[in-house]
């Protein structure tokens, strides 16, 4: 039967199961949903874990993605004995076979989630289970085995605890968490793998751009697309981002930083660079809109856009709207002054404002940062366990559908 892609509000069709964790764990307890399938395994609990006796100098915050912590969480699947046991390692190189259908073929997959350092000096997670439920479709586009999205989750959690120092003690930097999953089965054949393997490394890093408090510039030009109806822009595919390289180094021959994707004969806004995109405009009929496209199948579902959709959704000061929005529509909407502010999302980056656009040879500008610094501030708030009264909501006791609370957190007492 095919598997249906499933968003994280239907959650798994599961028995929640209260699990408390082994004397490794500094936190005492939270609740998990385990999924009642054989077809699924990938236990936490029989996570093997040999420490590194060579630990690194931490760096403060080095270039995005430069520095890696001490271990790293692997996993193999093969298709005639199902998942192995968890292993975290000392961080090392991995040894793949040369026909390994990753390299020929782009079976792959990665996610990127953070955990951040409170002021309370606890570790948090930023609603990993949105993480979790995207990768685990974009396993199924990718014709990768299915995982328990909670055990991975558990899994994840513990390497974040044992590398816990590498967590920065600064709310501009975090330590960024990157599981993978590869096809790697030994054989040329186009076909579903056999074998492969999810791991998951960390790194610590600062802001993704330089240029945050200027505003990115972005090239727009139908030249390129980025993704397409029935394609794969919808999931976190590392194809996705390598086929952009090029557009994005044209981009910087016409004196810009990043491309703004845009699809179909009316030049409709998709995407800028790696992230998610806003408007914050006044409509045609003066109505205050905050406005990004809508998840069509070409955008990416990304949880920092998600949950400013839902943060500003919850103010009710503003018409939040998931749209179509085109190039003829922003540029009328510049020339009329109507235009308050353009920015960006991610995980990397968290919210980027957008100064400028190059479009058909011209340069359109906006720069203001109201509600790009209000967005950011509400976020770290919540990222560092300010405000949790408000927007989170700490698990001690069984809870089914745990993923649908707003701006949900694990935490992991810091030791
Ligand atoms: C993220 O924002 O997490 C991304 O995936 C961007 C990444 C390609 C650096």
């Amino acid at each position: 039967m095919a598997e249906q892609e499933s968003s994280p509000e239907e959650g798994s069709a599961s028995s929640s199961v209260f699990l408390s964790l082994g004397p490794q764990c500094c936190m005492s307890t939270f609740s998990f949903n385990v999924t009642m399938s054989s077809a699924v395994v990938d236990q936490a609990a029989d996570l093997v874990i040999e420490l590194s006796s060579t630990p690194k100098t931490k760096l403060d915050e080095p270039a995005f993605g430069n520095v890696f912590t001490d271990h790293m969480l692997t996993i193999e699947w093969s298709a005639s004995d199902g998942w192995q046991a968890p292993l975290i390692k000392p961080f090392g190189n991995l040894s793949l076979h040369p026909a390994c259908s990753s390299l020929h073929y782009g079976i792959q997959l990665f996610e990127g989630l953070k955990a951040f350092r409170g002021d309370d000096n606890q570790l948090r997670l930023f609603r990993p289970m949105l993480n979790m439920n995207r990768m685990s479709n974009s396993a199924k586009r990718a014709c990768l085995p299915a995982f328990d999205q909670s055990e991975l989750l558990e899994c994840i959690r513990r390497l974040v605890e044992i590398d816990q120092d590498w967590v920065p003690h600064s709310e501009s930097a975090s330590l960024y968490i990157r599981p993978t999953f590869l096809g790697t089965e030994r054989s040329l054949g186009v076909k579903k793998p056999a074998n492969a393997l999810l791991y998951v490394i960390l790194c610590r890093v600062g802001s993704y751009f330089n240029s945050e408090t200027k505003g990115l510039s972005l090239w727009a030009d139908p030249k390129y697309t980025r993704a397409w109806k029935g394609g794969t822009g919808n999931y976190k595919m590392g194809g996705n981002y390598g086929c952009s390289l090029l557009a994005q180094y044209e981009a910087e021959d016409h004196g810009c930083q990043q491309v703004l994707w845009l699809y179909g004969e009316d030049h409709q806004i998709t995407e800028a660079g790696t992230m998610n995109i806003f408007l914050h405009w006044i409509t045609e009929d003066g109505e205050e809109e905050l406005a990004t496209p809508p998840l069509d199948g070409i955008i990416l579902p990304g949880v920092t856009r998600q949950s400013i959709l839902e943060l500003t959704r919850k103010w009710g000061e503003f018409k939040v709207t998931e749209r179509y929005l085109t190039m003829s529509q922003l540029c009328s909407a510049l020339k009329q002054l109507r235009v308050k502010e353009v920015f960006g999302s991610g995980t990397a980056c968290m919210i980027c404002p957008i100064g400028h656009i190059v479009y058909q040879g011209e340069v359109r500008e906006r720069s203001r940062l109201m509600l790009t610094s209000r967005i950011a501030k509400e976020l770290i708030d919540i990222q560092v366990g300010r405000n949790t009264h408000k927007h989170t909501q700490t698990h001690t006791h069984t809870h089914t559908h745990t993923h649908t609370q707003m701006f949900l957190h694990l935490s992991v007492t810091a030791g």
